[in-house]
């Protein structure tokens, strides 16, 4: 559990209850799923120092979906461990790498959109931020580098926000790889960012749409896209009940006693029956354009 510790990394660290499974998995890949804020972002950075301690002198490779969230969220969380943590390393802006001065490990820091150009290098693990912004050819691509024979501990890592039934979910959650493991954080989980902002999730529920609440703030897995073009769209609340025409065309295509109209509106059309007679108060032109 997140009891006050230091880690032997000599880093002052107290894990979330998910972070410490994640930490603790020992698979040659997993991943680690949660609303936003849950501590993804900082148990990536964790496990980075962790597996850059573990093998020793050798290559390692932070990668996130663009290069400006890699340079804007990624490597500042990262650099703000090791600052915090008094870890001596140095930083190559122009290459993009860091190398911790004591171990001589070495960090690269590449967007998706650089994977292919890792072509010949070995690396001895990576961790990947936000892996549902990324392509699934981006992950294997990651995986055919895994194979520093010195690596004392070959591991790649993702960590991300659900976004619905996608690769993902397939590759991490719904099928049992051998060798994979994931660890899905709890809603609300992340006490210190809500020690700091007690109404964080609070203020989101406000500004999002209930099914994109339930995905962003309780990490859920969702149909966000499938069968709708837009999931926010309700069409209960949009449009009138579609089926009544049709039931209704079908009762005059039976033979019912049913008066009917056809509505052109631009592309579209619809058909409306009408039962007769009408009730004795309805004027004609008053139901036609109801
Ligand atoms: N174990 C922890 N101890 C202290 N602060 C943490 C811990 N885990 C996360 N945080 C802080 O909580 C905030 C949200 O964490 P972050 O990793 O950015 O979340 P996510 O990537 O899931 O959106 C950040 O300010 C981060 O530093
Ligand atoms: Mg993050």
């Amino acid at each position: 559990m997140g009891g006050a510790r230091v880690l032997e990394y000599g880093i002052p660290y107290k894990r979330l209850p998910s972070q410490e499974r994640f930490h603790k998995s020992g698979a040659r890949f997993k991943g680690f799923s949660g609303p936003v804020g849950s501590g993804k972002s900082q148990a990536l950075c964790q496990e980075a120092i962790k597996l850059s301690t573990l093998n020793k002198g050798r290559t390692g490779l932070i990668g996130a979906p663009t290069y400006p969230m890699l340079r804007d969220a990624t490597i500042p969380a990262l650099l703000e461990v090791l600052e915090r943590s008094q870890i001596p390393y140095e930083f190559n802006r122009g290459e993009n790498h860091l190398v911790f001065k004591g171990s001589r490990s070495k960090i690269l820091f590449r967007a998706v959109e650089e994977f292919e150009r890792l072509r010949g290098s070995n690396l001895a693990w990576f961790g990947v931020d936000e892996l549902t912004y990324t392509s699934e050819d981006a992950w294997l691509r990651l995986e055919g580098r895994l194979r520093d024979p010195q690596a004392t501990r070959l591991c790649g890592f993702g960590v991300w926000t659900p976004k619905g039934y996608d690769w993902v979910y397939e590759r991490f959650v719904a099928k049992q790889i051998e060798g994979y493991e994931t660890i899905l954080a709890q809603p609300f989980e992340n006490r210190f960012l809500l020690d700091q902002i007690p109404d964080y999730y609070e203020r989101l529920r406000h500004s999002y749409d209930a099914r994109f609440y339930e995905q962003e703030v309780l990490g859920s897995y969702l149909h966000m896209k499938v069968g709708r073009v837009y999931h926010a769209f309700d069409r209960a609340g949009n449009v009138g009940d579609s089926t009544a025409p049709w039931l209704k065309e079908m009762m005059i295509t039976d033979g019912k006693d049913f008066e009917s109209t056809v509505g052109f509106a631009l592309d579209q059309f619809c058909l409306i029956g009408y039962e007769l007679p009408f009730p004795q108060s309805t004027r004609r032109a008053v139901r036609v354009h109801r």
